[in-house]
């Protein structure tokens, strides 16, 4: 198993350990498209996503570097001017099969001192050593949690909070909806992951995109998961599943970016007031 397979299984392992639902609804799908096509053995993953803070040691060109390592190279890069955070996109050089990677970082210096303070703390327990190496990926955090803190963070952006919970980790996995074949459309996707009792994030409508940005998205509402803070037990939204549906550019060849505005409100999946 190469370096970056066994990267991509390490993620995906630790993404469904806490977020239950996506692997629910990882193998409904599954089982749905081996009824028209019995060879079918997986699903092909769109793109994952990370987040992380702006800094020298833990930034978007830190975790980028991992995946340059591993034959990865730089596309294109998108501003959320709103949100205050700033994103990359990376492709595989040579491998279309191999997920796309999303990378976003919260601009630091653009929050209150307050929160700068945290982000301060939580750069400094993160061992450089660490940084440079695929675990890092899913090292998930190096520090305990105050509750209090969350809240404050919460205050200023639910994308710092839940970084400063979650840590380093997959923030999303995304089906391809291109390599499905039993779905007719991405409306068609989204009513089967409803009926099978899970909820879809609606913030701007369920789909995200059109066929004119050349990319329709939808993904599910965070799960919420119970995190041990220094105050207690209490029940944070972890992570959500998406769906992504690719269509040709006038090229004939398949739009292969994303679409700021949609990412935007894809990223209130984890937001706590749903
Ligand atoms: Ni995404």
């Amino acid at each position: 198993m190469s370096e970056l397979t066994r990267t991509w299984d390490l993620l995906w392992k630790d993404y469904t350990s806490f977020n239950p639902h996506a692997k629910l609804i990882h193998d409904e799908i599954l089982v749905n498209e081996k009824a028209v096509d019995p060879s079918r053995a997986m699903l092909v993953n769109d793109h994952v996503a990370f987040r992380t803070f702006k800094s020298p040691k833990i930034g978007l060109d830190v975790l980028a570097q991992i995946f340059l390592s591993m034959g990865y190279e730089y596309k294109k890069d998108y501003h959320f001017e709103q949100k205050k955070l700033y994103a990359k996109h990376f492709e595989h050089f040579q491998d279309p099969e191999m997920p796309k990677v999303f990378i976003s970082e919260l601009l630091t210096e653009e929050f209150s001192p307050e929160v700068q303070k945290v982000i301060e703390f939580v750069n400094d327990q993160v061992p450089l050593e660490l940084t440079t190496c695929p675990d890092f990926l899913w090292s998930g955090r190096s520090w305990d949690v105050s509750y209090k803190t969350y809240q404050t963070l919460l205050q200023e952006s639910e994308y710092a909070a839940w970084m400063y919970v979650f840590g380093f980790r997959p923030n999303h996995f995304t089906i391809s909806f291109n390599d499905l074949k039993s779905f007719k459309d991405l409306k068609d996707l989204n009513d089967f992951v409803r009926s099978k009792g899970h909820s879809l994030n609606s913030s701007g409508g369920e789909i995200k995109g059109s066929p004119e940005e050349h990319l329709e998205q939808s993904s599910t509402l965070a799960g919420k998961v119970e995190v041990d803070f220094k105050e207690g037990r209490f029940e944070v939204p972890a992570c959500y599943y998406e769906f992504a549906k690719r269509y040709p550019q006038k090229d004939g060849k398949l739009y292969t970016g994303f679409v700021a505005q949609s990412a935007d409100k894809i990223f209130e999946s984890t937001d706590v007031k749903h």
